[in-house]
């Protein structure tokens, strides 16, 4: 089974003006879009096709550069696009916002570090909340297609901090994107469920 460029989660113009739909025809259907294509040329009769996009990622990191940047991108937007929802952003609440608090002392301090990381990542690339086998929650970026899963930890949320993300709004306010994305944006419900998730796994893993 090759990889499939996935719906968009939303109606392309729900989350304007933070995000126009302008952008995402360009980000989702042509970056992404393209992403999957060579994604799957480079795969073609390998068995990293039939694997769940996290063991592809993983596995195409062992094979070569090229794979590794096609399958890895395809799988950061997947998930960036998860992480976006209409009326979202602002203050979490339930079990990972306590986390939050654990691990960074408050929201504030979370939100001030993430965008820290946004805007420090020279050229392409991720700002990141992952989970760490350690139990703790830890924010990181990666440059242009890395992606925390081969270092072992697991994404929670995460912003492409790619020009192709925001320069058609934005220009080069990469730190107004990111306040945007964090105050607008952020879908607190799909990175509770990935926190919920990546606590099982390592639960399981112990
Ligand atoms: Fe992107």
């Amino acid at each position: 089974m090759s990889f499939t460029l996935p719906e968009l989660p939303f109606d392309k113009k729900a989350l304007e003006p933070h995000m126009s739909s302008e952008t995402l025809d360009y980000h989702h259907g042509k970056h992404h879009k393209a992403y999957v294509e060579k994604a799957n040329k480079l795969t073609e009769g390998t068995k990293i096709q039939d694997m769940d996009l996290d063991d592809a990622v993983v596995a195409a990191k062992k094979k070569d550069q090229a794979t590794f940047n096609n399958v890895a991108q395809h799988y950061n937007h997947s998930f960036f696009w998860k992480c976006l929802t209409p009326n979202g952003g602002g203050e979490p609440s339930g079990a990972l916002a306590e986390q939050i608090k654990k691990d960074f002392g408050s929201y504030e301090e979370f939100k001030e570090t993430f965008k820290e990381k946004g805007t420090g990542q020279f050229g392409s690339g991720w700002a990141w909340l992952c989970y760490g086998d350690n139990g703790k929650l830890c924010v990181c970026n990666t440059a242009n297609a890395e992606n925390p899963l081969t270092d072992g930890r697991k994404p929670v949320l995460t912003c492409d901090v790619w020009e192709h993300a925001y320069y058609l709004d934005y220009q080069n306010a990469r730190g107004d994107f990111l306040d945007t994305f964090l105050e607008n944006l952020v879908n607190w419900e799909f990175a509770q469920e990935n926190f919920e998730s990546a606590k099982d796994s390592v639960k399981n893993a112990a």
